[in-house]
């Protein structure tokens, strides 16, 4: 008896969320937070070998230099926009505060100890999933110009993909 109506209530549940649903679908979220993960990777991958290769050079170009091109290339291609930004409240770069509000409110959550923040919207009338990820300071070379332990949070990656 109680596993029937355990039955009829996920019939009930899937059948009005189903009926309700007017955002994308969430194969397409999934698919899409797939790539923000894979993206994020590959971007702190090589933020970290360029800081543990190329220390002495990186007085000229830090790697968040190098990372902040990379986002305005993969942008002006028409993948997907992201913004490096503080979470210290003591940017190396005034521009690099948070700005818009879903930057206010990631930056919030990761210093609350969270380590990623989502949500799903629309960006000119397209259905867009907006992502942040945690920044810490993950090597003992941050620091040196970041200041402070190492392993405390220096910043938040923003990410906007299509949902496609
Ligand atoms: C050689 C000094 C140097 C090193 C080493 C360094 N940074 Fe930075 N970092 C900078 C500078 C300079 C900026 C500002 C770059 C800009 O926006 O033009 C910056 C910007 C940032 C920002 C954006 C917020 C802000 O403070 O402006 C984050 C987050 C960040 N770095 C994280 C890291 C992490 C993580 C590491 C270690 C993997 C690291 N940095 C290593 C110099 C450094």
């Amino acid at each position: 008896m109680r596993r029937t109506m355990i039955g009829l209530l996920v019939v009930a549940v899937v059948s009005t969320s189903g009926a309700e649903e007017k955002g994308p679908a969430k194969e397409a979220v999934d698919r899409t937070r797939e790539k923000v993960k894979m993206l994020d990777d590959a971007y702190k991958l090589a933020v970290v070998s360029i800081t543990k290769n190329y220390v002495e050079l990186q007085s000229e170009a830090p790697a968040a230099i190098v990372a902040k091109e990379v986002f305005e290339a993969m942008h002006k291609k028409g993948w997907h926009s992201s913004r490096l930004i503080d979470a210290t409240g003591k940017p190396k770069k005034k521009e690099n505060v948070a700005k818009t509000d879903f930057e206010k409110k990631a930056v919030a959550k990761m210093q609350s100890g969270e380590t990623w923040y989502e949500e799903v919207t629309v960006h000119d009338g397209k259905p867009v999933l907006r992502a942040a990820t945690v920044v810490p300071s993950v090597m003992k070379q941050c620091a040196v110009c970041h200041g402070g332990k190492e392993g405390r949070l220096l910043g938040v990656i923003t990410y906007e993909l299509p949902i496609q």
